[in-house]
């Protein structure tokens, strides 16, 4: 198993690795919920948002994810998202979607909330998936309640203009904006009943989905799956410092690890 911090080191004469520990609790669950990140992506060879290389390094969060911003610019804002929206769709699942998709068969209660925007869960599989910021597979009007299916070139700048007076944006949480009310519903019950909760890919600073990791569940197992440490990694019960695509695929609910 890749590096690890050792914070699941117990005292037992022959202490479990934090892998192990984490099948142990998976052995004995009946409920999970796992958030995911942009970090999950990554081995599909779509870039996170801080780290290097990140989006944020180079563009303008207030420009592009904000309200405010495509009211300024939604010819640069679209341009934008047509360009992520190739990239999404020229990627593939990986070995870590891959794995989530499988784990969900042998849980009954198994609850994805992810804050990307990609579809990857969903085209790795996955079927109960809470997508807290959105997706780029439609965009709606600013105005009413009009939505429409965007194809893999996303939106043609020219057609931004909605017939109604509004304008057509992608259906993505923006910064100042609400997380739909009823995802996150979802997503705070599926944190609160579940006996094991994975942290995947993400940085953990973007509220109120990081929330879901700590904040409504005192009792679960929690286990970080990420090659950085975050702000949460002092307080979960089990830290797997390695790339999601590669630790994932190697934690069986049936309680396997493959090697260690
Ligand atoms: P970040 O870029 O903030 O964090 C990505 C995390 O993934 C970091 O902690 C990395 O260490 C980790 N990481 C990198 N490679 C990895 C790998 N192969 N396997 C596992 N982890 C890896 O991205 P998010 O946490 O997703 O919101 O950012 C949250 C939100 O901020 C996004 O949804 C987006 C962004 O602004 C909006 O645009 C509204």
């Amino acid at each position: 198993m890749a590096e690890t911090d050792g914070a699941c080191s117990g005292t037992l004469t022959e202490p479990l690795t934090p892998a192990a520990n984490l099948i142990v609790a998976l052995r004995g669950a009946k409920s999970v919920f796992v958030l995911t990140g942009s970090g999950i992506s990554a081995e599909s060879g779509l870039p996170t948002f801080r780290g290097v290389g990140g989006l944020w390094r180079t563009h303008r969060v207030e420009e592009l994810a904000s309200p405010e911003g495509f009211a300024s610019d939604p010819v640069l804002v679209w341009t934008w998202y047509n360009e992520r929206k190739a990239a999404h769709e020229a990627a593939q699942p990986n070995a870590g979607h891959l794995a989530l998709a499988q784990m969900e068969d042998a849980f009954d209660d198994f609850t994805i909330a992810t804050q990307n925007v990609d579809s990857l869960h969903l085209r790795a599989g996955s079927r109960n998936v809470l997508e807290l910021h959105g997706s780029l597979r439609e965009a709606r009007c600013t105005n009413c309640s009009a939505r429409r299916p965007l194809d893999a070139a996303g939106l043609p700048c020219q057609e931004i203009d909605h017939s109604c007076g509004g304008r057509w944006r992608p259906d993505i949480v923006w910064f100042g904006e609400s997380l739909p009310r009823d995802v996150w519903q979802k997503a705070q019950e599926a944190a609160a009943r579940a006996d094991v909760i994975l942290v995947v890919g993400t940085s953990a600073v973007v509220y109120p989905a990081a929330a879901l990791a700590t904040h409504y569940n005192a009792r679960a197992f929690v286990a970080e799956i990420n090659p950085q440490p975050t702000p949460i990694s002092s307080r979960v019960a089990c830290t797997l410092r390695g790339p999601a695509a590669e630790v994932l695929p190697r934690i069986y609910p049936s309680g396997a690890v493959v090697s260690e």
